[in-house]
């Protein structure tokens, strides 16, 4: 099955209420995303670029419509068996890191791991070779707060592979980085898709980080935007 698209969304909406305003973020989108692509999310700040990773990614649930993955239908897993799905098939990234600033690198990149029932020298071994992967091996004894920001956002990806996920979402992976970090992170992104074939969806505000990807999605009054690509 593996012509069939990897994540297949179907008219899916999402409706936040506050007070007595209602604001539909998500109105009937559609798209589909091929295993091994490489996407980037574009749209004005308050377009739901961020609604729609946590509903990709299994953190928030939809007023509407559906998200297939792999021929799993999100919706119709129960609480459980939704936090199991998540952690193996998702890696996120985001815009501020979320690292814990009590752990070492190392520990950080295994907090993942916890649900897969290793033992603590796997553990370890795997959240080295992670970051191996990310070429920060001699920093994983390391705070965060010994970090530049471009590191710790290698630590970041580090933790999001550590599951071997079958895809990536990154919201706004750049937007906190000067230029120079923002092109290692952007090459890195670029290697983890040519070189092991990862699916990557990466929102971002920069044309430049977008031209690195695939394809692009425009995202507009809720709706996928026709016409651009
Ligand atoms: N938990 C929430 N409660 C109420 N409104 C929300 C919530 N999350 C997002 N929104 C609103 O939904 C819209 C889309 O937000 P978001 O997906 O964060 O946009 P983007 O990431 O594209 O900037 C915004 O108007 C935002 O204020
Ligand atoms: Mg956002």
């Amino acid at each position: 099955m593996s012509e069939s698209p990897l994540i297949q969304v179907r008219n899916l909406s999402k409706t936040f209420v506050r007070g007595e305003a209602e604001i539909h973020v998500l109105q009937g989108m559609s798209l589909d995303i091929a295993r091994g692509e490489f996407v980037a999310l574009m749209g004005a700040s308050g377009s739901g670029k961020t609604t729609l990773l946590n509903l990709l990614g299994g953190l928030d649930g939809s007023d509407g419509g559906q998200i297939i993955v792999d021929g799993q239908v999100i919706s119709e897993l129960d609480g459980d068996q939704l936090s199991d799905w998540r952690a193996h098939t998702v890696g996120f990234i985001f815009q501020l890191y979320n690292l814990l600033p009590v752990l070492r690198a190392v520990e950080n990149v295994e907090l993942p791991l916890a649900l897969f029932g290793l033992g603590k020298r796997e553990r370890r071994q795997r959240a080295l070779a992670a970051l191996g992967l990310v070429g920060l091996n001699d920093r994983s004894d390391h705070y965060p707060g010994e970090l530049s920001g471009g590191q710790e956002q290698r630590v970041a990806i580090a933790r999001a592979l550590v599951t071997d996920p079958t895809f990536l979402l990154a919201d706004e992976p750049t937007g906190d980085l000067d230029p120079k970090s923002a092109g290692e992170i952007l090459d890195l992104l670029g290697r983890l898709h040519r070189e092991l074939g990862k699916t990557i969806l990466m929102v971002t505000h920069s044309h430049e980080a977008a031209a690195r990807a695939d394809r692009i999605i425009h995202l507009e009054a809720g709706r996928v935007a026709q016409g651009v690509s």
